[in-house]
């Protein structure tokens, strides 16, 4: 049997890329969401391309769907990112539970009654503390998790949901946790904010990312590839990783972009977001085969040029 790719969340902005590259190499892939609303692949995928995605409307929330999907299409490879993100949650908690909780544990469950051995999912930089509760410098990726938004309270049950799924069933995953993605398909969440900055600079609008402080950033591309390597390359346990790269401004992002489009002004309020300002990476360098590290200024540059 050839290897079967399931993409939760697939017409999610990191779904859209992840099914952009898993085509790219011919891979097979299934796109599982709730939504049928396809305006992030086609910002990457002509129509024609996409008919060799198979689509499921499905309920992430629906144990027999999930598992359903598992057992009919065959899968061997799990990329599981559907979830709802901060504002969503903060919205709807209950649903933000069922979705980001509960759901995860129908993928491991569909998982473990299938055969399928190994797991990647994305947790988040939102599974630690404000920036005042740890020493300076970079984080490492077992200082301690104290999540300040039920959101990343989702995210640590998550991850102590595979540490579960490993110890008693063996079965393996990765978890990546992404702090601010950027790159086209990059339309909601808290984060969201330095695309949308991209997008109306090439609109040739000015625009005011409303909030500040330094963090890292990661193109979408960038990190659709790493989460494909994460499901291919199993490891022996459920473990964690932070995704690294520089940290920088986000006033720094605001004058690439404007380096970028110089017709435009792009501002940043003062505000910053209640997490660390950057995480190390180490372990994952340490384990993964390849990281996929495009340089700011370049995935900046191309995703205003996509826009455009
Ligand atoms: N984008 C970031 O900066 C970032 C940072 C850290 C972690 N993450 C995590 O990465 C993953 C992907 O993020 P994204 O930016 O692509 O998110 P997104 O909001 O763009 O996409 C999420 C997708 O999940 C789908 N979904 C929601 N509820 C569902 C359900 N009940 N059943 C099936 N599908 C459902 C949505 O329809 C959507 O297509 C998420 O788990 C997110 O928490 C993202």
């Amino acid at each position: 049997m050839a290897d079967t790719y399931l993409v939760t969340g697939g017409m999610g902005c990191l779904g859209a890329w992840t099914l952009y590259h898993l085509l790219r190499t011919g891979k097979r892939a299934v796109c599982f969401d709730l939504s049928d609303d396809r305006h992030r692949l086609d910002l990457l995928m002509s129509q024609d391309e996409q008919t060799a995605i198979t689509f499921v409307r499905g309920d992430l929330t629906d144990t027999q769907q999930v598992r359903t999907v598992f057992e009919h299409y065959a899968i061997t490879h799990v990329i599981h990112l559907a979830a709802l993100q901060v504002p969503f949650c903060r919205a709807n908690p209950p649903v933000g539970a069922q979705v980001n909780v509960t759901g995860t544990i129908n993928v491991f469950e569909a998982a473990r009654c299938t055969g399928v051995t190994h797991v990647a999912f994305a947790s988040s930089v939102a599974v630690y503390g404000p920036p005042e509760m740890y020493a300076p410098g970079l984080l490492p990726a077992d200082a301690p998790v104290a999540p300040r938004t039920l959101y990343g309270v989702y995210k640590v049950a998550n991850e102590l949901t595979a540490q579960v799924y490993w110890h008693d069933y063996a079965i393996s995953s990765t978890a990546l946790r992404p702090y601010t993605v950027y790159g086209v398909g990059r339309d909601q969440g808290v984060t969201s904010e330095p695309t949308k900055a991209m997008a109306a600079a090439a609109r040739g609008e000015d625009f005011h990312i409303n909030f500040g402080g330094a963090m890292q950033f990661h193109f979408a591309s960038d990190v659709a590839q790493q989460f494909i390597l994460a499901a291919e390359q199993p490891s022996e346990g459920a473990l964690a990783f932070n995704l690294g790269g520089p940290i920088v401004s986000v006033a720094e992002v605001a004058r690439l972009i404007m380096a970028a489009r110089p017709d435009v002004q792009i501002t940043c309020a003062d505000s910053v977001l209640p997490f660390p300002e950057g995480c190390d990476d180490r372990s994952l360098r340490d384990h993964a085969t390849t990281i996929f590290s495009t340089p700011l200024a370049d995935g900046i540059a191309s995703t205003i040029a996509a826009f455009a």
